[in-house]
């Protein structure tokens, strides 16, 4: 009888411990998630793995796979671009990323069979499930719905003395039509 009070006393002891640790961690986290570069997973997995195609900016263009369309006036929401991202897009040139894409995971109702010649391409590398949803989050917080890419956004992106910024570092002195052209003739390297 004794022995067991006292397991339930351990045991209790156990839980109240852990609660009062785990609260305050998980509160911690919330604060940080809502602003846009506490999403580091997403940052990393878009420079590796989209921004070879869709540009470091989201904005898209021609390039490998065709022209890869403008994440920043997309209008898909947080679960439609994962599931882009997971199953790329039958027909054109955006990859899938989910190693089990078409096969134990059915992509847009069909499998490896149904979408035949219209396979979208392998992914440079797989990504997980956590990368594929924070890529997403990060496509929706960081990219959607911004206008033109500014400065302030390629230091945010590269950092305060990246060179691939000088264009936009430029443009601030330069009127607004040759940042205009500098954008539209695709000069930036990525
Ligand atoms: C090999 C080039 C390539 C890579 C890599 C790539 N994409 Fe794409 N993506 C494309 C192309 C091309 C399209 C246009 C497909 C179409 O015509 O519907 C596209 C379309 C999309 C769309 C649909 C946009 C819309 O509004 O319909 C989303 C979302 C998207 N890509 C997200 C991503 C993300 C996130 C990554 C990185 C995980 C990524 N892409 C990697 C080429 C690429």
């Amino acid at each position: 009888m004794a022995a067991r009070t006292l397991i339930y006393l351990f045991m209790s002891t156990v839980l109240l411990c852990s609660t009062l640790i785990a609260v305050p961690l998980a509160e911690g986290e919330v604060m940080g998630a809502g602003s846009p570069s506490a999403n580091q997973t997403g940052k990393r997995v878009f420079k590796s793995a989209c921004a070879g195609c869709h540009k470091w900016h989201g904005g898209g263009g021609g390039g490998y796979g065709g022209a890869a369309l403008s994440l920043r006036s997309t209008g898909l929401d947080q679960e439609q671009v994962a599931e882009v991202v997971a199953c790329g897009r039958p027909g054109t040139g955006m990859p899938h990323h989910d190693a089990e894409a078409y096969k134990q995971h059915p992509c847009y109702g069909m499998n490896k069979e149904e979408v035949g010649a219209l396979m979208p391409p392998g992914p440079a590398k797989d990504l997980s499930e956590r990368e594929i949803a924070k890529v997403a989050e990060y496509v929706i917080t960081n990219v959607k719905g911004k206008g033109a890419p500014s400065l302030e956004e390629c230091e945010e992106f590269w950092g305060p003395t990246s060179r691939i910024c000088s264009t936009y570092r430029r443009q601030n002195t330069t009127d607004n039509t040759a940042r205009k052209q500098a954008v539209e003739g695709g000069k930036e390297t990525r």
